[in-house]
């Protein structure tokens, strides 16, 4: 196994065997290897340093009906808001002050954003800040809207695949979505010149070690600028109330098998890996993790925007978040920096 994450570590890829043996066999030990490695090349081309993102998730209404999801449109106990693009602005302004130069417009899929809405809003931003990146993240749209986004400005969009295997995917999602229309925004969203983030949950129901895999080579093919995986915690509004959480040492092991896959990621340490653990984020960066998310909602919405239970971070002023995390990340010998955190890629 050694052996492995050595071939991995200096080829950058594995064969669907190869992925497979590593992860049914991991351990403690293994563990400790990979994240050594992980580390290196993550030092070697980012230093210590860990970039911040400012999260403003400025609509939790959703259209679509994902099994997992907290703000699925069949959860009448979601409380439902919607920032205006002023309320947005200033969770901008509160957060350059305090050092973010990325802002990330997360939401449901909500159509009362239409584009040109969306556009404006952007292009705002842009203006009022032209040394911000801005990333979206609204789920899927046709290449022309995205293309309309991408003029206003936006820099980057997340839009995770979820599973690569397209069997799960229909066990995730209600028929009307599937993982080719997906699969397709994605390559839209490279071809329009997005630097592009895909991601999945670690332990969905029905993920087995065959569809990491194919979520390994799904990500290794696609070869995006940033991929976000955290565990998957049920919401106990949801269809999958009951299931099982996943966890904090498969989550790390995929993080650091990431990170040697494609050494130049940008790879977040995620408020759901925060979540399940205390020492969550932390642990994500000792495996190989460069961005953390805090979020910089305004405070009274934070606690609605819940895609699942006991998430972190929904009572502390945004100020707050940003020391605790410095703190944080200092107690581990890595910094936060005050940069937009461009992907070194090519
Ligand atoms: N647990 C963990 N992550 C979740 N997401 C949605 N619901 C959950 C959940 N219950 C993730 C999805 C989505 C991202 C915004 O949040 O992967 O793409
Ligand atoms: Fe909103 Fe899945 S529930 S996109």
């Amino acid at each position: 196994m050694i052996k492995i994450i050595d071939k991995l570590a200096t080829e950058h890829n594995l064969s669907y065997d190869e992925l497979h043996r590593l992860i049914e066999h991991r351990n403690e030990e293994l563990a400790e290897y990979l994240f050594e490695k992980a580390r290196q090349v993550r030092i070697l081309h980012y230093g210590h340093d860990v970039y911040m993102r400012g999260l403003i998730e400025f609509t939790n209404y959703c259209r679509n009906d994902c099994y997992y999801c907290g703000i699925r449109k069949s959860n009448c106990n979601a409380d439902r808001y919607r920032l205006t693009k002023d309320q947005i602005l200033d969770c901008c302004a509160v957060g350059y002050e305090l050092g973010f130069r990325t802002f990330v417009l997360q939401g449901g899929e909500d159509g009362y954003y239409t584009d040109e809405i969306m556009a404006d809003i952007v292009s705002s931003i842009k203006s009022k800040y032209p040394d911000c990146a801005v990333t979206l993240s609204l789920g899927e749209k046709s290449y022309e809207s995205y293309k309309m986004l991408y003029e206003a400005g936006a820099d980057r969009y997340l839009l995770r695949h979820e599973t690569a295997n397209a069997d799960h995917y229909s066990k995730l999602h209600p028929s009307i979505l599937s993982l080719e229309t997906r699969k397709q925004c994605l390559y839209n969203l490279k071809e329009i010149g997005y630097q592009v983030g895909c991601g999945f949950m670690v332990g969905s129901p029905f993920q087995t070690t065959e569809c990491l895999v194919e979520d390994l080579l799904f990500i290794k093919e696609l070869q995006p600028h940033m991929v976000g995986i955290g565990p998957f915690i049920p919401h106990k509004d949801t269809p999958f109330a009951d299931k099982t959480a996943g966890t904090l040492e498969l989550t790390l092991f995929l993080l650091g098998i990431i990170r040697l896959m494609l050494p130049f990621v940008l790879l977040p340490a995620t408020t759901a890996l925060g979540t399940i653990h205390p020492k969550g984020r932390e642990l994500g960066i000792l495996a190989g993790a460069n961005v953390v998310m805090p979020n910089l909602s305004p405070t009274d919405v934070r606690n609605k925007y819940l895609l699942y239970d006991n998430k972190i971070c929904t009572g502390d002023e945004a100020a707050e978040c940003r020391m605790c995390l410095n703190r944080r990340v200092e107690s581990i010998g890595y910094k936060l920096v005050v940069s937009r955190g461009d992907c070194k890629m090519r």
